[in-house]
């Protein structure tokens, strides 16, 4: 039987060779790997378990709490605490950064992460996923404060994320290569299932929630008419899950484009820049992919708030730089 390679085997090896002296990073990558399992048993069985329906409080975001958004939360601070691991939590569950005091001396750090994303697709059964990003401490910051992760993407050290659907993948990249790894439930274990993935050049998907065209950009309602003619050969096909993780994990296997941009009402958009879009937009670009707020690129926007907003064009090149042409004041680009 083929050996199989084991995400802990696969992390010790990929740190060594893109994150010289990180071993932190790998211990770290293999807790979340952990609590992500721990996540994906109480999923299986939501609809049986305590943990159906909402909270009953409103978080930061100003959206109701799934019961399983603070569950998963909860799961991430209890594997961290006291870790030595990481020194500071940034969490979409939890309004203020979280200090590790008794880590923090020990830990250089910083973990972003959406412990369920997705989540109103929990209780009809959806896909829904956790985003991470593994940041370095800044030297000379105060530790515990927001301004520490004050800094762009490009500090980033890793992200990944975990994919709850019919299978449970796992997908990160430390600076090389991106990963995927599908968990063996039988075993327990993530083993290697999707080595070094590429984004493809261009696809044949767009994804966005249409409904709210009328208020963006009228580039986004070009590129969607200028894809939606039958017999075209540049006819996408329209695909929205829902959840972030999940119709990114497809662009990116498959190609194409995810956008959710900003509106006279929501400018920024919806999605969150430190542990929703720069995570994502580190694996895209570490795939060939693009990710950019439909001018500047995701991974040097600098946050100046723990969830700041902002809005997301994410996937091929092609299609990414299409929809960018669009949206100048030029004249439309031709479509290709
Ligand atoms: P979260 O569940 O962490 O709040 O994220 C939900 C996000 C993201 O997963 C998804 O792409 C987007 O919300 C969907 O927003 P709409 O329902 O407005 O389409
Ligand atoms: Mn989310
Ligand atoms: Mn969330």
């Amino acid at each position: 039987m083929d050996h199989r390679l084991t995400l802990t085997q696969h992390l010790l090896r990929e740190v060594e060779e893109h994150r010289p002296g990180g071993g932190p990073i790998a211990a770290i990558l293999a807790e979340i790997a952990t609590a992500c399992k721990e996540i994906r048993a109480e999923l299986a069985e939501v609809g049986l378990g305590r943990l159906a329906g909402m909270k009953g409080d409103v978080n930061v975001q100003g959206e109701e709490v799934h019961k399983l958004d603070w569950f998963a939360n909860e799961v991430f601070r209890e594997h961290f605490a006291g870790s030595g691991l990481l020194c500071t939590l940034v969490s979409e569950e939890m309004e203020q950064i979280f200090h590790l005091d008794d880590d923090c001396p020990r830990a250089q750090y910083t973990l972003c992460y959406d412990p369920m994303d997705g989540s109103s697709n929990l209780d009809v059964d959806g896909a829904v996923g956790t985003i991470f990003a593994i940041r370095r401490k800044v030297e000379g910051r105060a530790h515990g404060r927001p301004e520490e992760v004050f800094e762009p993407g490009t500090e980033q050290v890793a992200a990944g994320y975990v994919l709850y659907g019919p299978q449970c993948i796992l997908v990160y990249g430390v600076g090389g290569d991106v990963h995927g790894f599908t968990l063996d439930t039988a075993v327990g274990e993530f083993f290697l299932s999707h080595p070094q993935i590429r984004m493809p050049e261009r696809g044949r998907e767009y994804s966005a929630n249409l409904s709210r065209l009328d208020g963006w950009d009228p580039g986004f309602r070009r590129f969607v008419d200028r894809h939606s003619q039958q017999g075209r050969e540049t006819t996408y096909s329209l695909r929205y899950i829902g959840a972030l993780v999940a119709d990114f994990h497809r662009v990116l296997l498959r190609g194409g484009v995810f956008f959710y941009p900003g509106d006279p009402q929501n400018p920024s958009g919806k999605l969150r820049l430190l542990y929703e879009a720069a995570p994502l937009a580190f694996l895209a670009e570490a795939a060939g992919g693009a990710a950019t707020d439909g001018r500047r690129r995701i991974l040097e926007l600098v946050p100046d708030g723990l969830h700041v907003r902002t809005p997301l064009v994410i996937g091929s090149r092609h299609e990414v730089d299409a929809i960018e042409g669009l949206l100048t004041e030029t004249p439309a680009a031709s479509m290709g």
